[in-house]
């Protein structure tokens, strides 16, 4: 199956790909080389699990589920395939923040420090509840068979949105964390003096920027969408067009499918597959 700028696509998802594994290889570094490595005791060493599993699951494996419908490789693959993949790396994401955060919590009982007072405790708390809703409200309306289909079609735009915007917000808590940590837990120096490790943890912070504004933009472009299974069902009906081209992204003709669980028409004018609304 053709899909149009296969290789601006490439170059996206290699992009972020890359930068994702470098975050995760800095928020390593900074703990292990900076601070006092990982355990599991109540003191720093177990407050570091909160950057490195935020930065990993709600972060780099988040956007990595958000992004797993648009891999063309995978269209061959059923849609209910894809659903679990997305669940599940979705549910994985949500394991490692809920660890992430119980040592955090943890290590403020265990240092008799007050809990949810920051401004980033707020909005990443509110971040976590939400996703936590936006899952169950996914697995209930999209994996459960017996949901309506008019119902899968109305809330898919809600379902979209919410998505991005907790992954949105994911990113800018952990630019505060990030902050909030280095002007408080610099051991020899301060911010405001550049020491080697603030430099390296704002480069972090772009690193995080980079590779959520990438994963947003890979999502939001309509050419990039899984086409819905109609029209993947009629290309693989159909593999030649009379001009001789194979048929993918690039006919000429119209067609005009219906969405069986939607009700939704997907049109395919010109090379463009225009919106499709598809949500089965
Ligand atoms: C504390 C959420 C990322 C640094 C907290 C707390 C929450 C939270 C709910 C409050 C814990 C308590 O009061 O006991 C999140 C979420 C993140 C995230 C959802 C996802 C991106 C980060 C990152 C850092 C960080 C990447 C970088 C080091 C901190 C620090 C505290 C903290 C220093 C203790 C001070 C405070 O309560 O604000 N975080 N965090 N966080 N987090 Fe994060
Ligand atoms: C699509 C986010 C959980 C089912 C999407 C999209 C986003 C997203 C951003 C748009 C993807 C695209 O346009 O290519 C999330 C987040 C979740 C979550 C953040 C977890 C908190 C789930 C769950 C299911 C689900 C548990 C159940 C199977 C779907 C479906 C689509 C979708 C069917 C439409 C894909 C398509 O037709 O192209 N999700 N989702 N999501 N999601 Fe989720």
């Amino acid at each position: 199956m053709a899909m149009e700028n296969f290789k601006q696509f490439l170059f996206a998802l290699a992009t972020a790909v890359l930068v994702g594994f470098v975050s995760i290889f800095f928020v390593l570094r900074w703990v292990f080389y900076f601070k006092e490595g990982l355990a599991w005791d109540g003191g720093l060493a177990e407050f570091n699990w909160h950057p490195v599993l935020t930065v990993t699951g709600f972060i780099f494996l988040q956007g990595i589920a958000i992004v797993v419908y648009r891999l063309p490789w995978t269209w061959k693959c059923s849609k209910l395939m894809m659903k679990f993949i997305h669940a599940g790396l979705n549910i994985l994401a949500f394991v490692f923040t809920v660890v992430s955060l119980v040592a955090v919590f943890d290590f403020h009982n265990s240092q008799n420090i007050p809990n949810m007072y920051s401004l980033h405790s707020w909005v990443g708390l509110a971040a976590v509840i939400l996703y936590t809703l936006q899952l169950v409200l996914g697995v209930c309306i999209y994996l459960v068979p017996l949901t309506p289909t008019y119902l899968r079609a109305a809330f898919m735009p809600l379902h979209i949105y919410s998505g991005l915007f907790v992954f949105a917000t994911a990113i800018a808590t952990a630019l505060m964390g990030i902050t909030e940590k280095l002007i408080f837990g610099l051991k020899d120096s301060k911010y405001k003096d550049s020491p080697p490790e603030a430099t390296f943890v704002n480069v972090l912070g772009v690193l995080i920027v980079v590779y959520g504004a990438i994963i947003i933009w890979i999502v939001t472009r309509p050419s990039w969408k899984r086409p819905s299974e109609q029209v993947l069902v009629s290309l693989s009906t159909s593999p030649r067009e009379s001009d001789g081209t194979k048929v993918g992204f690039g006919l000429s003709q119209q067609t005009v499918c219906v969405d069986p669980e939607g009700g939704r028409e997907a049109r395919k004018r010109s090379g463009k597959l225009e919106d499709s609304g598809q949500v089965n």
